[in-house]
């Protein structure tokens, strides 16, 4: 195994074990038909967001949304959608039992009005106390999006305050539930799921590791690079990714790839979402080098994550060769329109290889 890292940088290859992508939008209609392939080239798994409108609310909503994504497929393409279901205020305990059943993996925790199409999501957590114990029961993982809404909340601190106001008092209510912390961006967030209760880890995304919030305004204000949560201070960042390289076990891969048409992101009120599913692992990759952790790359993408959630790790091999290659200024999205990827125009340094040359 240890001979695969014997030098990544000087061979210019590296080859993990095929990743997973633990938090992904994949949308619907020609939406899903248009950004799918990207995540089904990289990944053999992904967590599906459940933040359509409508909500995926139910168990049969979960079903029928993915045979939607199945018959999107590509012909011949291995990848396997793993359902989430968005908690509302209403969620009957008796849907969490329904969702296990249909093969539903977790449910995501959205407070009402913290992001795109959340104003169904919980208004307040107490309520959902029934649903938690069903899901801690059920072996079900609860997804949170861990902000705020309160608009007197200064927008760079509303993961901290919901860390201390909501996450922690209910991490310690239900001491059986598995719990993912999504989209971390801070070191309070580091601080809770590296120093909390068994049980509980987090996802982290390209952007951020890459970026901190100078990026949103670099030059003139830069739509493509709002998400929520936004991005944080340099210090924040640079702790993410030495958390990260440190190889710590309880963080692992979760894009947060979210596609909006560019009319809707460069515009008065831009959407939140930064499009990384066409280099997702090119982008990883560049942030564990600059780290000196390609090494820890691997369980990053492709163990931690099926690890915590209890699946199998994948058994084929992806292989990342040191070769720059330009991200094309767009792509074609739904509706006639156009989706501007992570580092449009930009050149990448590592480049993954097709599926038949990562298995030779
Ligand atoms: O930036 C984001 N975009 N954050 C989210 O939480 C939702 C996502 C989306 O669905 O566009
Ligand atoms: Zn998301």
């Amino acid at each position: 195994m240890l001979a695969r890292y014997a030098d990544p940088a000087a061979t210019g290859r590296l080859s993990l074990a095929r990743p997973d992508d633990w938090h992904l939008h994949l949308r619907d209609g020609t939406a899903l038909r248009a950004v799918l392939p990207f995540t089904v080239a990289q990944f053999a798994r992904a967590i599906i967001m459940p933040n359509l409108s409508p909500p995926v609310t139910s168990a049969a909503a979960a079903t029928a949304y993915r045979q939607r994504i199945l018959d999107a497929l590509p012909p011949h393409a291995q990848f396997t959608p793993l359902m989430t279901l968005y908690l509302t205020d209403r969620t009957p305990p008796e849907e969490i039992d329904a969702a296990r059943e249909s093969g539903v993996v977790g449910c995501k925790l959205y407070p009402a009005g913290a992001t795109t199409h959340s104003e169904a999501g919980v208004t307040d957590v107490r309520r959902l106390d029934g649903v938690f114990e069903r899901m801690a029961r059920a072996g079900l993982v609860l997804q949170v999006h861990g902000e705020v809404t309160d608009p007197a909340v200064d927008v760079f601190e509303r993961e901290a305050v919901f860390i201390d106001t909501v996450l922690a008092p209910l991490a310690a209510r239900h001491p059986q539930l598995k719990i993912v912390f999504e989209h971390i961006t801070t070191h309070q967030a580091l601080q809770f799921v590296l120093g909390g209760r068994e049980g509980i880890a987090a996802t982290v995304t390209p952007q951020h590791l890459l970026m901190n919030r100078n990026a949103l305004f670099a030059g003139g204000l830069r739509p493509h690079h709002y998400c929520l949560p936004v991005l944080k201070a340099e210090e924040h960042r640079r702790a993410l990714l030495a958390a990260v390289a440190r190889g710590e076990r309880r963080l692992f891969l979760g894009t947060d790839s979210a596609p909006h048409a560019r009319r809707a992101k460069e515009a008065a009120c831009g959407c939140a979402g930064v499009f990384s599913a066409h280099a997702a692992l090119e982008l990883y990759a560049e942030a564990f080098e600059a780290a000196g952790a390609l090494q820890h790359l691997e369980a990053f993408a492709s163990h931690n994550g099926a690890d915590f959630y209890g699946l199998p790790r994948n058994r084929d091999a992806v292989l990342l060769i040191r070769e720059g290659w330009t991200v094309p200024a767009k792509y074609d999205y739904a509706d006639g329109g156009e989706l501007v990827p992570l580092r449009a125009g930009e050149t990448l340094a590592w480049r993954l290889a097709a599926r038949h040359e990562a298995a030779q």
